[in-house]
């Protein structure tokens, strides 16, 4: 099996592990992939929903791995037992679903050895909620797959609760800074051109410098366009 984009770089950063638990599988590619490259020993493949289900099983199927893939049907984590998983993936999901899995069985997410996010909306809410709850982004990368850039968040539970951080952190990723991710400057200007709407449509109707939170979405825009040319873009 050979996965493109996206799973690929999902599955990139999966540690070596026991069990993997992949919550909202569908099709169960990356569990699979997994078990295929014994990445893992054991994978449980989970879903909200039946259909998706029985693609995971055609899957299971297809690469025989019926002695080693369990599949589960329940609503997020509840779908594991407590302690059963060290690697948990939740991909492919939207950040504020993500976020609301795992505050709804935080210390399943907690006892993981790792968790591997991959939001595709909202992801700028997935930082902040880590780090509020003790969790420590460990990598961070990027992919692109088409026309759209997709980022994917490794993260564990440290204990350590972080208390100060700017807006741009939770927009762009301390660790595509740090490890100089080769399609930060897409990202950043991607964000830029965003940030620069907000701007302008605030403008338009009227806000000024009184007005905290323009002061505040002004500022972000300069940070955005300082990072991007602190980088040489
Ligand atoms: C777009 S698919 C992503 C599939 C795969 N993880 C990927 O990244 O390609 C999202 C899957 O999440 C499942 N899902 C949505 N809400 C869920 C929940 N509360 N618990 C478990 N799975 C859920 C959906 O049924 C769907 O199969």
């Amino acid at each position: 099996m050979v996965l493109k984009g996206r799973l690929k770089l999902i599955y990139d950063m999966i540690p070596d592990c026991d069990i993997l638990a992949d919550i909202g599988t569908d099709h169960a590619l990356l569990p699979a992939c997994a078990l295929l490259n014994q990445r893992c020993r054991k994978a449980i493949a989970c879903d909200v929903k039946t259909g998706p289900l029985e693609r995971a099983i055609r899957t299971v199927k297809k690469y025989n791995l019926e002695d080693r893939m369990e599949i589960r049907l329940g609503n997020g984590l509840d779908a594991i037992r407590d302690n059963e998983a060290d690697v948990v993936i939740m991909a492919g999901m939207g950040g504020i679903l993500i976020t609301r899995l795992i505050q709804e069985s935080i210390s399943k997410a907690m006892a993981a050895k790792c968790l591997i996010l991959q939001p595709m909306t909202n992801q700028e809410l997935v930082r902040p909620f880590l780090w509020k709850n003790g969790f420590e982004i460990n990598d961070e990368r990027l992919v692109r797959e088409g026309d759209k850039l997709y980022q994917v968040i490794r993260t564990g539970y440290t204990g350590n609760v972080r208390k100060n951080w700017e807006k741009i952190d939770e927009i762009i990723g301390e660790k595509l800074v740090e490890n100089g991710d080769p399609l930060l400057g897409e990202w950043l200007q991607n964000h830029i051109k965003r940030q620069q709407k907000i701007v302008a449509g605030m403008k338009q109707a009227g806000a000024g410098r009184d007005d905290t939170q323009f002061l505040q979405e002004e500022k972000l825009l300069e940070d955005l366009t300082n990072l991007l040319n602190l980088m040489g873009g």
